[in-house]
């Protein structure tokens, strides 16, 4: 009897933000429309992408490591492929070849069209013959971009790198692969044009592409329909989108008003771009949730100056008036980093002052960290800021502003809360949900109502998460 060959069988393992996990689900949308099979652990797989965060030194120390660990497995298979994609992978690029010669493939955000092409031309390679060790060579231009091939010593293959930016590249018409669940991540753009003096992003995905909002609005309808109620629309400076004349805010209110869709959230906002308009569609759309996130970075003008952030702590408390003028319960998050080259004490000691004025409900907080090819790695030397400072700052920071966040939580216990289910919750017998305003609330419940919405009393908090008990549609009436 003919049999059929065994699909070939992919695993994806993401690092770093949310547009980084929905560039995983493309890769696997990509890979299992050209006949892969997806699966759930690199043992399983013939081809393992790591799909890498480039923002801070820590994220590719550990990527690094994890690499290392899965060239383990490959000792068992040769025959299987590792491929490193996204942010590290273009930064890097043929470096990160050099420097982990039992890497196959690396990729930038920008190649993963080509990624099928990519695999089929390293297979064909493999069983074909090679030039000298060492040489690169341009292979011809796939959908991705560029393929250059790079011999590998005797026996074990050539290495391919597709490194090429694309400013026409926002992977329209391509479907994702997502998880089944309630919620699901939409990026409506790509890339960045700001230039802050600390951040990779701009060199490893290029300037800012915004995709079509006809291809986003039906993406959102396509998933209403299966059951999505809850979308987060994903950009670098997400609310700068434009697109033939469509802007953020009426994008925002054309995606509220699918019908089917309960929940729309949006990450990340330049605080530049959070207008008068934006605030007005959040205000007056039902389904827009009343959450912010607002990236301060810091909180003394003269570190925002040469971070290239191109506003002031005046101007963005201006953007925080407007927001709770408008939606006085809006939860606001924030980004901060401390230790930016040339920070003084004093200077870092306003971060902290904004931190009391504001009064963020969640606050993710960084220690500077050196990205090369950034502006800010031209400062002079004498401006970094030492390691252990660094650390001290870090830790102050972390103390005031979970501080801050446990005082709000407690003062919010006994509220009545909207809870979408998503997981379940650490203790047998319990589910775990968010709230609108984005907090985490875990109570007992069915596992089986995953994806169903329920009213809860916040009974007691941790200082971050909530413990609540369910209450019926009567009494959250009542408590309302
Ligand atoms: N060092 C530390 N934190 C950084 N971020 C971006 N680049 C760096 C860097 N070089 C932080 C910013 C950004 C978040 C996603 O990561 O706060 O908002
Ligand atoms: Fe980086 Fe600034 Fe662009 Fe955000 S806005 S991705 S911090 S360059």
């Amino acid at each position: 009897m003919n049999q059929k060959p065994r699909p070939k069988r992919a695993y994806v393992e993401t690092y770093g933000c949310q547009m980084n996990i929905s560039d995983g689900e493309l890769m696997q949308g990509i890979l299992a429309d050209h006949g892969y099979e997806i699966v759930g652990a690199p043992e399983d797989a013939d081809v393992v992408l790591v799909n890498t965060c480039a923002i801070r030194e820590h994220a590719e120390r550990r990527v690094l490591g994890r690499v290392s660990q899965l060239n383990g497995l490959k000792r068992e298979r040769p025959d299987m492929v590792i491929g490193v994609t996204g942010c590290m992978a273009q930064r890097l690029g043929k470096t990160l070849l050099e420097q982990a010669p039992y890497v196959d493939l690396v990729m930038g955000p920008d190649g993963y069209r080509g990624l099928p092409e990519a695999l089929e031309r390293l297979e064909r390679e493999r069983s074909g013959g090679g030039s000298e060790h060492g040489t690169p060579r341009a292979a011809g231009v796939a959908p991705g971009g560029t393929i250059s091939v790079i011999e590998r010593s005797r026996g074990r293959g050539p290495q391919l790198a597709v490194l090429d930016l694309n400013m026409d590249e926002n992977y329209q018409g391509l479907e994702r692969r997502r998880a089944d669940g309630p919620s699901a991540w939409v990026p409506i753009q790509r890339g960045c044009d700001h230039r802050c003096t600390y951040c990779i992003v701009p060199y490893v995905r290029g300037g800012e592409k915004n995709r079509s909002a006809v291809e986003v609005l039906s993406e959102v309808r396509r998933l209403a329909e299966q059951g999505v109620t809850e979308v987060t629309l994903l950009g670098q400076t997400v609310n700068s989108y434009v697109w033939e004349g469509v802007s953020f805010p009426g994008l925002l209110r054309d995606v509220a008003r699918i019908d089917g869709i309960r929940r729309v959230r949006f990450t990340s906002p330049h605080p530049n771009d959070v207008t008068p308009d934006l605030v007005e569609v959040m205000a007056e759309e039902d389904a827009v949730c009343e959450q912010l996130h607002l990236p301060a970075q810091a909180g003394n003008n003269r570190t925002l100056k040469r971070m290239l952030r191109r506003y002031t702590v005046e101007s963005l408390l201006e953007k925080v008036d407007l927001v709770r003028s408008a939606i006085p319960d809006v939860a606001l998050s924030t980004d901060i980093i401390v230790a930016f080259p040339g920070e003084t004490d004093d200077e870092f000691r306003d971060t902290l002052d904004l931190m009391r004025t504001v009064r963020f409900d969640e606050a993710f907080t960084y220690k500077y960290s050196l990205r090369e090819g950034t502006p800010a790695t031209r400062l002079p030397e004498s401006d970094f800021v030492d390691a252990d400072v660094a650390q001290a700052r870090l830790a102050e920071l972390i103390e005031v502003s979970r501080d801050i966040q446990s005082e709000i939580n407690h003062s919010e216990i006994g509220r009545v809360e909207e809870v979408l289910i998503e997981h379940t919750g650490r203790d047998e017998g319990q589910v775990r949900g968010r709230t609108r305003r984005s907090k985490v609330v875990v109570f007992d419940g069915d596992p089986a109502r995953i994806g169903e919405y329920a009213d809860a009393r916040l009974d007691r908090t941790t200082g971050v998460t909530f413990i609540g008990t369910e209450v019926g549609a009567a009494e959250s009436v009542a408590a309302g």
